[in-house]
């Protein structure tokens, strides 16, 4: 795909009036160096995914030095540094880690039932304080986990919940996508491309529904990742982040952004990889 005809187009995050890209960029596993994240940003890609268990911030902070003012850092604190003293180190470890001096939407990475939400978030909110955060999001939590934690915030919202969605998994539909949807908070998709299964080349996917989605692909003049990636951004209030070493992937995943599916290709897709009961 020629990145010439690419238009990243841009959601709200949460409530805010924080434009974030539709497509991020996701870096778990990433070992890309600058470039395919430099090609993101500049396609206008602004939301970069890390977080401090993937190992990756360095190489993020390394990719958007100079482009820092057109990115929109993410990071997260993993769920075994919940306690307050432990989310502030962890924030710092972060900042130096990306050679930075604010995240910009600090995300815990999943729950920890061992230590009380209160004492997270108000070490989330002392950072906002502080200046080190802009928001602060979620990972990986139930509706019942973020309703625990939305009532422990005691002056900023949770803006974002970071969770599992693709064409093979939705069961985030059951009660996740619409709570947020009321409740004004972004649906950040992770793994959107089924760890690249949903990308035509990949023995994983049933055949009906390798054939359906590749059908599709190909009446639009499109490839199977970006239907697959676009039918994601026919839910509200989600944005997907997928990840890629290449460069020519990243234009690729960019490129499912600009354009929407018709709601009758949605309803095929919706058919052909059904919510498991
Ligand atoms: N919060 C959490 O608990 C959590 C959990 C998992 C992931 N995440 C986040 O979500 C991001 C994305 O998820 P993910 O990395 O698990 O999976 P993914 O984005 O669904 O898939 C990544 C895989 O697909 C391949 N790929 C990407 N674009 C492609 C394309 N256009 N055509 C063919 N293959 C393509 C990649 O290979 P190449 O790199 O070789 O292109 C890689 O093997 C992560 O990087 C991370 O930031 C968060």
């Amino acid at each position: 795909m020629h990145s010439g005809d690419v238009n990243v187009e841009y959601r709200l995050l949460g409530g805010t009036s924080q434009r974030v890209s539709e497509i991020g960029l996701g870096t778990w596993k990433y070992k890309g160096g600058a470039e395919p994240l430099q090609k993101g940003i500049d396609l206008g890609a602004n939301l970069i995914d890390t977080a401090e268990m993937y190992r990756t911030e360095d190489a993020v902070g390394a990719a958007i030095k100079g482009r820092r003012d057109k990115v929109f850092l993410a990071t997260k604190v993993s769920g075994n540094h919940l306690g307050y003293d432990t989310v502030l180190k962890a924030a710092e470890t972060s900042l130096r880690l990306l050679n930075d001096n604010v995240i910009d939407l600090y995300q815990i990475h999943w729950s920890n039932s061992g230590v009380p939400i209160h004492e997270t978030m108000r070490a989330m909110e002392q950072l906002v304080d502080r200046g080190l955060v802009r928001y602060i999001g979620v990972s990986n939590f139930s509706v019942a986990e973020l309703k625990e934690a939305q009532q422990a915030m005691s002056k900023y919202p949770i803006v974002s919940n970071q969770v599992l969605y693709n064409l093979k998994k939705r069961d985030i539909e059951r009660d996740l996508i619409p709570y947020c949807a009321e409740n004004n908070i972004t649906v950040i998709a992770y793994t959107p491309l089924a760890d690249g299964s949903l990308t035509g080349k990949s023995r994983f996917l049933p055949d009906i529904g390798r054939s359906i989605l590749e059908g599709i692909a190909q009446d639009l003049g499109k490839t199977s990742a970006q239907v697959a990636l676009n039918w994601c951004l026919s839910r509200p209030n989600m944005i997907v982040i997928p990840k890629s070493n290449s460069v020519a992937r990243t234009v690729e995943n960019c490129g499912a952004s600009g354009w929407s599916l018709t709601s009758d290709q949605v309803a095929t897709l919706d058919e052909a990889f059904p919510l498991s009961a």
